[in-house]
């Protein structure tokens, strides 16, 4: 089977969250003899762009209403990452440093989606399955089915994946005239809120519709993301599929960011080992426990109750934990987060930023990770910390109720209820005494590193999904 996967980021060559892990593991795990995959994004000035080998396998000019702009393919030689990734490159649309959050994110993508569509129509082969992530990508079903141009693509099944429902690629109608040409009296699918919303546009004409987690499916038909009744009304055809991890990536016992490697045998030497190292660091103390948070600094996360929780935490508690963060976001956040680290030092540090191996020893070194989310539709970080034998604290919603069981349960972590700084506050007092009891607390780590979270079956239930599509086009 030939699947495209087509989406903005990839790891390792684009990053900016969760979704890139997901775009660069789940094809490196369905690639096979009997199945090739690609993966498309765009191509971003990143060092992978310039430190890696690309041939040009394609190149062309798309329309965007009045505009044209030269674009080229590139594929990466040596398929180093375990399937072909092909770069998309506009040079004016894309040609700069950062990912998302420039005022022109509605052209570029749209111009990436008619690249890729062009592109992809003018291919010898046509692929068997196009699977799109999120709203960056979620006018292709729509371009698939109704624009006369990719006509030859038309009996190709596709499927949205929803990493983040909260954005929804939302525009106005005044730019209609970008999409390729189709008969208006499809419309009505571009349409809603009496504006064009890609990703509702995805629900309504892509084969299938996957969530990251079965829970976020059953929440995003219900809470306020605006599309409730929409989804609801194509529940049919939408299920729940829990992301993976790429487990040869996070593995504590290989993985070549951490000062010390261990495993299940060596854990409680390893960890300390590694938490020394990263208090060394940054100015803590080893022999407390170390909360840590990793993540972008979002109300959607719950990072804005992280400078009350370090308050209360700290005030109460001075002298018996760490609490470590690492992130970046809402810039009145990370102020608020670096104010406090005149009044708690040797308690307390702050990374700005974004740094992929500092997050790697930080799992590694850390006791804890507070993972205190409004919306968390899958969340990879509980993931990565259990494997790592960090505990995780999270609250109950998405992916973390799907993967996180409260240890008084029987599980592998602390949950609590509500996106409250008192909740959370409790499950730390819950895990400062569950610390004291080096026992059970050695028997929750190695629970959560003995659990399989891996893509290896997960990309499978994603390649039985693809071909009962396929099938259902052919009895159509
Ligand atoms: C988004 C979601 C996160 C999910 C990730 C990968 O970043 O917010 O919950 O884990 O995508 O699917």
């Amino acid at each position: 089977m030939e699947i495209f996967h087509i989406g903005a980021e990839c790891y390792p060559v684009a990053k900016v969250g969760g979704l890139a892990d997901v775009i660069g593991a789940l094809p490196k795990y369905q690639s096979s003899t009997e199945n090739q995959v690609r993966v498309v994004i765009p191509c971003y000035q990143t060092v992978f762009r310039l430190e890696n080998d690309f041939e040009c396998v394609h190149w062309g000019k798309l329309k965007l209403g009045n505009f044209n702009f030269p674009f080229s393919v590139l594929k990466e030689i040596s398929n180093k990452l375990g399937f072909e990734l092909y770069l998309v490159e506009i040079p004016e649309l894309f040609d700069r440093p950062n990912i998302y959050n420039y005022r022109d994110d509605i052209e570029r993508f749209l111009s990436f989606q008619i690249a890729t569509l062009d592109w992809i129509t003018g291919r010898s082969s046509i692929p068997d399955i196009i699977h799109c992530h999120d709203h960056h990508t979620a006018l292709i079903p729509f371009m698939n089915k109704y624009c006369p141009k990719y006509e030859k693509l038309r009996e190709i099944p596709t499927l949205i994946t929803i990493h983040n429902g909260l954005y929804q690629g939302i525009f106005s109608f005044n730019k209609l005239y970008y999409l390729p040409e189709f008969d208006l009296i499809h419309v009505k699918e571009l349409e809603w809120g009496n504006c064009i919303n890609s990703l509702a546009a995805a629900i309504k004409c892509a084969d299938e519709v996957t969530t990251v987690s079965p829970s976020y499916l059953n929440e995003i038909n219900n809470s306020n993301n605006g599309l409730e009744t929409l989804f609801q009304q194509f529940r049919h055809k939408s299920r729940g599929i829990l992301n993976g991890i790429d487990i040869d990536v996070w593995d504590s016992n290989k993985d070549p960011m951490i000062e010390n490697n261990y495993s299940i045998e060596t854990i409680a030497d390893g960890k300390q080992k590694n938490k020394e190292y990263l208090c060394s660091l940054f100015n803590l103390d080893a022999s407390k426990p170390l909360f840590c948070f990793i993540g972008r600094l979002y109300y959607e996360k719950g990072a804005d109750l992280l400078p009350e929780v370090v308050l209360s935490a700290l005030t109460t508690y001075k002298e018996e934990i760490n609490i470590l963060i690492l992130g970046h976001g809402d810039v009145e956040l990370e102020n608020q987060l670096s104010h406090l680290l005149s009044e708690f030092s040797g308690n307390y540090n702050v990374y700005i930023g974004y740094n992929e191996e500092l997050a790697h020893k930080t799992y590694a070194g850390s006791d804890f990770i507070l993972i205190p989310s409004r919306v968390e539709p899958c969340g990879l970080n509980q993931m990565y910390a259990m494997r790592y034998g960090t505990i995780p604290i999270v609250r109950r919603t998405g992916g973390l109720k799907d993967t996180v069981v409260d240890f008084e349960d029987n599980g592998n972590g602390i949950c609590h209820d509500n996106a409250s700084v008192e909740d959370i506050c409790d499950s730390i007092q819950r895990a400062i005494d569950l610390y004291k009891n080096k026992e059970i607390i050695d028997q929750i780590r190695i629970k959560g590193m003995n659990t399989n979270h891996s893509w290896e079956t997960v990309s499978q239930e994603y390649i039985e999904l693809y071909n009962l599509i396929i099938t259902k086009r052919y009895e159509s």
